[in-house]
């Protein structure tokens, strides 16, 4: 399949500054924010703005923030308390700095948080940070200014095109936005309903990542799966097509895709993972809870037993796949019996690894009003026990590596002189002595050590 070009000609060519501009992005939560905090970057780039890691220096400040959790907003409010600081340090010095709230706490909250943080410029939601150098403009002679409005045009479209990306492997956001309201989740209300971008445009953004040293790509949507893009023909592809077109790039050789919903796991995609050898065996897939009561009050529209058939069927395609989960433990109402159908769920499936949390009530989701919120020292308990079973069993993943020869992309020097760091095929970052002309490639590696998050290995001689 071929991709309309874009005219390298509309390429927006950083501003010949006089005085250098300079932005400080802090990223919050999950691997969208860290995309959408790159596609930020490029944007003020595009208008002059080089990216500080000193957050005194910056004309700009941009927190991009998380909402999924409790804890992820008060990071927030105590980050402003020393930005607003460092801003009246530097108005002393006759420096001003745009403070910006972007990501889902700005969508969710931001109105309230300009209005108590005065020091706060711009709320800029995660629909409209196309906007942000117009906004930066604006704010100068209008103020504060909230832009959280769900903004017609193509924010993707009106985003400058990309040229490189940091790193040997890339995330590209395909998907936004989530129509599955599960009861406790606030992505529907801060990421807005489930979009798809067009295919052409993805196929372009991942040519230009790939041309500028990108090989391993990881499509990113909130309910990735859920993919229904359409071609330049007008076609509908699934996300096993948009995989397929995707694996056709030559210099790009390895495919992941993240987060996956249960329910949208269809059998072409399930079946690439035999077919493709791009793809990588490695899936995430949240279970959430073991009991199907608390599935049905989550909203989740599976039960235990079809997770666990799912699972089959991945296994059956592919024995050498590995799986990945989210779980959440203390939801309203959940007994001792049922916290305990979520570890039995854990033992049978084995993971390689997941990421678990304790229930955390979100205003305006349905959950938050259900009866039945446990006390915090009971979620405190479960995630312990239940956080000491998955170390178990991503330890004994890790060990079961030990002697296997896997590909590994190197991607960046490791601790001491002389060694990288990779990736191997399960998403382990693997530790190597090897020279850093090895970053971009994939080699063979023995593997000699495992710890319970990183592995050690050998790259085998050619
Ligand atoms: N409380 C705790 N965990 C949550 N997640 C989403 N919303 C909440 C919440 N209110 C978890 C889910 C989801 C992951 C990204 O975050 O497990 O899959
Ligand atoms: Fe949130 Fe995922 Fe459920 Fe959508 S499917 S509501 S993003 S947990």
């Amino acid at each position: 399949m071929s991709a309309p070009r874009v005219e390298l000609s509309t390429e927006v060519e950083p501003a010949a500054a006089t005085a250098p501009k300079t932005v400080f992005i802090k990223t919050f939560g999950c691997q969208m924010n860290v995309y959408d905090s790159e596609r930020m970057a490029e944007a003020l780039a595009a208008d002059g703005y080089a990216q500080t890691a000193a957050i005194e220096e910056a004309d700009v400040v941009v927190l991009n923030t998380c909402h999924i959790r409790e804890r992820a907003v008060d990071k927030v409010y105590s980050d402003l308390g020393r930005i607003r600081d460092i801003k009246q340090q530097r108005l002393a010095d006759g420096k001003p700095t745009t403070v910006t709230i972007a990501g889902c706490v700005a969508q969710a909250e931001g109105a309230e948080i300009a209005r108590r943080v005065g020091a706060v410029d711009i709320v800029v939601g995660p629909q409209s940070y196309h906007q942000l150098p117009s906004l930066i403009a604006r704010t100068r002679t209008e103020g504060q200014i909230i832009a959280t409005d769900f903004p017609d045009e193509d924010k993707f479209a009106a985003l400058p095109v990309r040229k490189r990306a940091a790193n040997t492997a890339a995330y590209l956001t395909v998907q936004e936005g989530c129509d599955k309201f599960c009861t406790f989740c606030v992505v529907p209300y801060t990421r807005g309903a489930e979009f798809s971008r067009p295919v052409a445009q993805i196929l372009d953004e991942a040519r230009r990542l790939v041309a500028s040293g990108v090989r391993e790509l990881t499509l990113l949507g909130q309910n990735v799966n859920a993919f229904h893009g359409v071609d330049a023909n007008g076609r509908e592809v699934s996300l096993a097509g948009l995989l397929k077109a995707l694996a056709l790039i030559p210099e790009l050789e390895r495919l992941r895709y993240t987060t996956s919903h249960p329910r949208d796991m269809r059998d072409d995609l399930i079946e690439l993972h035999a077919s493709e050898p791009k793809m990588m065996p490695y899936l995430h897939l949240p279970f959430q809870a073991g009991s199907d009561r608390i599935l049905a009050a989550m909203n989740r529209k599976h039960t235990a037993a079809d997770y666990l058939a799912l699972v089959a069927r991945i296994r059956a395609v592919n024995p050498a796949l590995a799986l990945s989960t989210d779980i959440i433990v203390g939801f309203p109402g959940e007994s001792e019996a049922e916290f305990e159908a979520t570890l039995d769920m854990v033992r049978m499936v084995q993971f390689a690894q997941a990421y678990s949390f304790k229930y955390s009530a979100r205003p305006g989701t349905p959950a938050a009003t259900m009866d039945g919120q446990l006390p915090e020292a009971v979620k405190t308990e479960r995630l312990h026990r239940l956080q000491a079973l998955l170390a178990e069993e991503s330890t004994r993943f890790n060990a079961g590596c030990i002697g296997k020869i896997f590909p590994v992309l190197f991607e960046k020097p490791g601790r001491r002189a002389g060694q990288l760091i990779g990736r191997s095929p399960y998403l382990q970052s693997v530790y190597a002595d090897v020279s850093a002309s090895a970053i971009g490639l994939i080699l063979p590696v023995q593997i000699s050590g495992a710890g319970p998050n990183s592995l050690a290995g050998v790259v085998c001689a050619a």
